[in-house]
């Protein structure tokens, strides 16, 4: 496969660093090794659906019985997850005319339906904060 410019055809690298990093810190400030609670797991805080949907990305081949959760507690696996959610769910969730990270931060939260729904506002706001930090290199 060929990839010419910044679109690349499978869609599967939308996600930049810094948007996933501030994903990651929202949802856990990014704590790596934060484990499972009821219904979600690792840093990201990923649930199993989500994980499904996905496209059930593994941490290496061996992974079987427990593939979900050795994948979401895995920083780089993890990540990789998002990436695939967000390459099914892409939307313009905000209605500001762009698909960007403010969009997945909202899929991330509400999920791939629904992603208009309001923000608690200082998720919002720490989410805000990050991006601008690190959006300035
Ligand atoms: C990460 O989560 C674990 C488990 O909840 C907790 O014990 C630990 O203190 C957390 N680490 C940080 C840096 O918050």
């Amino acid at each position: 496969m060929y990839i010419t410019g910044q679109q690349a055809s499978t869609g599967q690298e939308q996600v930049s660093k810094v948007c996933l990093g501030c994903i990651c810190e929202v949802a856990s400030g990014c704590n790596v090794t934060i484990g499972c609670d009821e219904s979600v797991c690792g840093p990201f805080r990923i649930t199993w659906a989500y994980w499904v949907d996905a496209g059930k990305p593994t941490l290496n081949d061996n992974a079987k019985e427990n593939a979900y959760a050795q994948c979401v507690n895995d920083p780089y696996c993890a990540a990789r997850a998002v990436q695939g959610y967000m390459a099914k769910f892409a939307k313009d969730c905000d209605g500001d005319g762009n698909i960007n990270c403010y969009d997945f931060l909202r899929i991330h939260r509400f999920g791939g339906y629904g992603c208009s729904g309001n923000l608690n506002s200082k998720y919002e706001n720490t989410f805000k904060l990050c991006m601008q930090t690190f959006s300035k290199e």
